[in-house]
């Protein structure tokens, strides 16, 4: 039987554990099977349509670190210290149409042929009517970067219940971040752009503040 209550607690604490790390201690690595881990929990994350409209960058080069560093402000003190860091970008052309979403219907999803027809209009009317997506090329692009961000939060929870430390970073320069990476030959720029970025390690030293939040009165609202 599952004991919920156990559950709950390990959950809550790892909520408080986590913190937004602003340096990690270098000398600590995080292990191969922990980071596989943490990687597992964004794969499998949730996405919309199931469209899974993310690439995980893992950068450990440290040169590489050092020129995104430069075009990220917000992330002055993890780059050079955290084990691990995760560039995730999202999909620029995430449409039912696409070859890409071609692959996920027919290759992920398995959707039989017969009824692929049916599946790229219900889609296309979801993203197109429902949601407007096809207003501009970046509504479309933020609605697969809003996607990996439920893979950031999983990625952060899944870290913090193992006692890993972690960042989320949007502190960066987002022509600047693709530039780098292009240039590095680590970015197709028809299909991806950085979507946000995350770091992973263990502190070098206790948080200086108190965990800060409203209260649940503040941001709940219920509806009889
Ligand atoms: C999407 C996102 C982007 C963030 N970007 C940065 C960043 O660039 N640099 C940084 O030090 N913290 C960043 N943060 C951390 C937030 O400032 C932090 O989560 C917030 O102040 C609450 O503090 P806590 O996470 O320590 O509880 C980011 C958080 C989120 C969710």
């Amino acid at each position: 039987m599952i004991n919920h209550a156990t559950k709950k607690q390990e959950l809550m604490d790892a909520f408080n554990f986590r913190h937004a790390t602003k340096a990690f201690d270098p000398a600590k690595k995080i292990s191969e099977d922990d980071f596989n881990f943490i990687l597992e929990a964004g794969r499998l994350s949730p996405s919309s349509i199931g469209y899974e409209p993310w690439r995980f960058l893992v950068v450990q080069n440290r040169e590489i670190r050092e020129k995104l560093r430069e075009v990220s402000s917000g992330a002055q003190g993890q780059f050079p210290t955290a084990s691990h860091f995760v560039i995730i970008l999202a999909r620029k052309n995430a449409t039912p149409q696409s070859d890409y979403g071609q692959h996920i219907l027919k290759n992920v999803k398995k959707v039989p042929d017969d009824k692929m027809e049916q599946m790229v209009k219900a889609y296309q009317h979801f993203q197109g009517v429902n949601l407007n997506l096809y207003e501009s090329e970046r509504a479309l692009f933020d609605w697969a970067s809003k996607q990996t961000y439920i893979a950031l939060g999983n990625m952060l929870t899944a870290a913090a219940l193992i006692g890993i430390d972690s960042c989320p970073i949007e502190g960066f320069h987002m022509e600047k971040v693709n530039e780098v990476l292009e240039n590095e030959g680590l970015l197709d720029r028809e299909n991806f752009s950085v979507s946000v970025m995350a770091a992973f390690g263990y502190r070098a030293e206790e948080p200086h503040r108190e965990k800060s939040r409203q209260s649940q009165d503040e941001v709940v609202q219920w509806v009889d």
